[in-house]
């Protein structure tokens, strides 16, 4: 078998999606539809893919670089004339010796890529034929190239749906997905014959496929249609990431995690087994989730990692964190950009950490704001707590020396430092660094007033009353 390319085409408008991010940028299950087909040719085995941009380019070429490095060639297509136009735009950097190659839409992102292989070896075993494509039939054909026959069941044609001339020609339910695999040589000779007599006056790739067809036939291997939906529209991109979401979940309920219904997961995300999934849990980017680790319901969880046997209670939201073994968070906990939660840590709930750098065994249980901070080992931070990190202009740091207690309700003003084993009683404001075993404590003095509160009352029913009056 020689050598395998391909060709993905990325440079439509996506005009049916009405959007200013370019079709193939839209995202399924957390990556940009394009990263699916390249994706499959690269498993297939291609050598080389070549990815035809074009428009929206300076969005499109930035991704694959950072995606996919060197393994992916840029060709521009600079007007976007059709498919056919694009693919001539990818001929002059094919490799030179390149025998064959596959042609897919950069809009299908359930391809398979055992189907690319199929497809390769269909043209390979049939050495007259110049071109092979994918086939599937589907329930509704709108919008999709129908593809003609001959008397002897052999492809002739393909139409696309606005050159359609009649109904009975429109209930034509065998489709092309675009998908090809052609002979180089056939390829570039093709590209120079077809023209732009159509109803979209552009340059059909579709349109090689009539030429093949005399030239040695067009061999159809049929694929299940459920994998080569094309996204145009809003409403197909929902439908592939029902698909696509019903493909990951059953990977990895397979591979041993607990998922239960309503879960969202992308396909960045990697779960080890015995971790369990709640309903209605959403892990998003590169999130990692390790064993017997438990995301209750409702959390989102974002380019985290949650170690093992750590439990995350209902909504809890996780962001760019990192939480050690045994961590345990929320419910209703938002943990924000640039946390670390040591071993045994506990983050309860109302409680936002920004920044921070929890150490073992601490614990920050209710209602606290917890930004630009180191908490040792063993300190305890009381409910209502505030690090005022913000002056309005700049950020400060806060740290808590290991075995501290900072009493509900105080607020540590930054840049300030308790020390170790250190005492902050309730309600006070910490301005300065409080040394090692310490008690600060600055509060308002309480007085009490003997029998004074029926003369409070009173007081308070009258100014009620002649409100209440006037
Ligand atoms: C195309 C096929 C149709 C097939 C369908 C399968 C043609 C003429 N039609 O139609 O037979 O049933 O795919 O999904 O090929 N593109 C470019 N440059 C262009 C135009 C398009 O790179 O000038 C790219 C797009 O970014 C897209 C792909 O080619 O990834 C297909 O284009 P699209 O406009 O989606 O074609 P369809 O109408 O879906
Ligand atoms: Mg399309």
């Amino acid at each position: 078998m020689t050598e395998l390319n391909a060709i993905v085409l990325a440079a439509g408008h996506g005009k049916r999606m009405k959007s200013a991010v370019p079709k193939v940028m839209h995202p399924v299950a957390g990556r940009p539809l394009v990263y699916y087909p390249i994706s499959a040719a690269l498993t297939a085995g291609a050598h080389r893919v070549i990815v035809v941009v074009g428009h929206e380019r300076e969005q499109v070429m930035p991704y694959l670089a950072r995606a996919f490095g060197d393994r992916v060639v840029i060709a521009i297509q600079h007007e976007q004339n059709g498919t056919g136009h694009a693919t001539a735009q990818a001929l002059p950097v094919l490799p030179q010796r390149a025998h064959r190659v596959l042609i897919l839409c950069g809009d299908t992102p359930l391809l398979a890529a055992d189907d690319l292989r199929s497809l390769a070896k269909t043209l390979d075993s049939h050495p007259d034929a110049p071109l092979a494509m994918l086939t599937c039939t589907v329930d509704d054909p709108t919008g999709y190239g129908r593809i003609f026959r001959d008397e002897n069941g052999r492809i002739s044609e393909i139409r696309e749906h606005r050159d359609l001339d009649n109904d009975a020609q429109r209930a034509i339910r065998e489709v092309n997905p675009g998908v090809y695999c052609a002979n180089v040589d056939f390829l570039k000779e093709a590209l120079t014959q077809i023209d732009s007599n159509n109803a979209q006056g552009e340059l059909y790739l579709t349109d090689i496929v009539a030429l093949a067809a005399k030239q040695g036939g067009t061999i159809g291997f049929a694929a299940d249609a459920r994998s080569l939906v094309g996204v145009n529209d809003r409403a197909q991109l929902a439908a592939t990431e029902t698909v696509m979401q019903a493909r990951i979940i059953e990977k990895w309920r397979r591979s041993g995690v607990t998922i239960r219904d309503g879960a969202v997961i992308h396909d960045t995300v990697k779960i080890a087994p015995d971790a369990t999934i709640e309903n209605g849990v959403t892990l998003r980017g590169t999130t990692t989730v390790s064993a017997g680790a438990v995301v209750d319901v409702g959390c989102v969880i974002e380019d985290s990692f949650l170690g093992e046997n750590t439990i995350i209670r209902p909504y809890t939201v996780v962001s760019y964190s990192r939480l050690e073994a045994g961590a345990h968070v929320g419910p209703f906990a938002h943990i924000g950009a640039g946390t670390m939660i040591g071993t045994q840590s506990q983050v309860g709930n109302f409680v936002e950490t920004n920044k921070t750098i929890l150490h073992p065994h601490a614990k920050a249980n209710h209602l606290a704001y917890i930004g630009d901070a180191e908490v040792g080992q063993s300190a305890t931070i009381g409910a209502g707590t505030i690090f005022c990190n913000d002056d309005g202009y700049q950020k400060h740091r806060t740290r808590i020396g290991p075995g501290a207690f900072i009493g509900c309700n105080s607020k540590l003003v930054a840049p300030v430092d308790v020390g170790k084993n250190a005492y902050v009683a309730t309600g006070t404001t910490v301005t300065q660094d409080v040394p090692d075993e310490a008690l600060a404590i600055g509060r308002a003095q309480q007085e009490n007033k003997a029998d004074y509160a029926p003369t409070l009352r009173h007081q308070l029913k009258t100014a009620a009353r002649v409100k209440h009056e006037t």
